[in-house]
């Protein structure tokens, strides 16, 4: 087996940046291996507007370090409120690469989100006439339904109807985290794309109960049951176009995630492309490690992959901090369990 990789340049179709001093902090742990990444527009307050877009992708670049060559692929953040005119003029800018559901209180920041799809037909029909795709958190927020079907119920009580009630909307599943959501994407045609983290294909829900409760693996979508797991393994590195890497990356400080009521989200971009390969490597896939991180996701999105590459090396245990200080306090990386082999040993600036 060789003991070199040497795949184009990843993308992360799924990030967290945060704002200010945090996103200062968390932005090189990106840069570092990523040439482009989907910034999600969960802020405080949330980016909603074009106006607000062009701010955030502003202070995105100014917090970029010193000769990294990164771009950040811009998202609005859909609200009953949201202006299909303005989403269209925000498509036309050829900053917004796409827009965010987030169901009224599904998690971090989700407050202004849509409690009412009827609401949002209009700006999803005028998504669908422009070709830009509706990233989907995929939860319902019925308290009636157990944390742990939450994805389930909504694909059938709404991915489900509202794909069939906007005909032609390119839909990214967001962080998919069941074995339903891996059926679900493959029932889709090429306008039905899903994303998969870093972490739900390194850990179940027993990582994060058994022995002790682990806040910095918690999340949300919340992991789920082994069987699970195992079933986005097998679609991450099928090599199948629909499936492509969104590592959800979320930094929150330590202070609130070792808490009485922790936030959501894991913070992986530091350790990323070593974790996967271990994953690609345990599963036999390595050759379709850059369908997965590299080609897939530029793909659906209608751009090119990149043409810089990364050189992966497999030796001494890969040397990354445990945490990363910021401005905004100590932000804890994810923790595999165990020593990862794959190193990013040559990746442009
Ligand atoms: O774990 C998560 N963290 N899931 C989300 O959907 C949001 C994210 C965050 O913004 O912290
Ligand atoms: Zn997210």
């Amino acid at each position: 087996m060789s003991d070199q990789l040497t795949i184009r340049r990843p993308d992360d179709w799924h990030l967290h940046l945060r704002d200010g001093a945090m996103l200062q902090g968390v932005l090189p742990e990106t840069t570092r291996h990523f040439a482009r990444a989907i910034i999600m527009p969960n802020l405080v307050p949330p980016v909603v507007t074009l106006a607000d877009a062009r701010a955030y992708h502003g202070r995105i670049m100014a917090a970029l370090p010193p000769g990294a060559e990164f771009e950040p692929l811009m998202t609005l953040y859909l609200t009953e409120n949201t202006d299909p005119g303005d989403v269209a003029a925000a498509h036309a800018s050829g900053l917004v690469k796409a827009v965010k559901l987030y169901p009224a209180g599904a998690t971090t920041n989700s407050a202004s989100g849509v409690s009412n799809l009827d609401a949002v037909r209009p700006v999803l029909e005028r998504m669908a006439e422009i070709g830009l795709p509706l990233c989907v958190h995929g939860e319902v927020t019925d308290p009636s339904v157990d944390i742990f079907d939450r994805e389930a119920v909504f694909i059938d009580r709404v991915l489900d109807p509202l794909r069939r009630a906007v005909p032609g909307l390119r839909v990214v599943m967001e962080h998919i985290t069941t074995a339903d959501g891996v059926e679900y994407a493959r029932s889709g045609g090429d306008d039905l794309g899903a994303t998969i983290t870093t972490h739900h294909l390194m850990i179940n829900r027993n990582h994060m109960l058994v022995g002790g409760i682990r806040p910095h693996y918690y999340c949300l979508p919340v992991v789920k049951r082994a069987r699970h797991q195992r079933a986005l393994r097998a679609a991450a590195t099928s090599g199948e176009a629909r499936f492509f890497l969104g590592t959800d990356s979320a930094p929150h400080n330590d202070p609130a995630k070792e808490s009485a009521c922790g936030c959501a989200g894991v913070f992986s971009a530091t350790n990323t492309m070593s974790c996967l390969a271990y994953v690609f490597e345990e599963e036999g896939a390595l050759e379709r490690l850059e369908a997965f991180a590299s080609l897939n996701g530029p793909a659906f999105y209608g751009l090119p992959p990149n043409e810089a590459r990364i050189t992966m090396t497999r030796g001494q245990p890969v040397d990354y901090p445990a945490k990363i200080e910021t401005g905004a306090g100590p932000v804890t990386v994810f923790d595999p369990g165990h020593p990862l082999l794959w190193a990013v040993s040559d990746a442009p600036v």
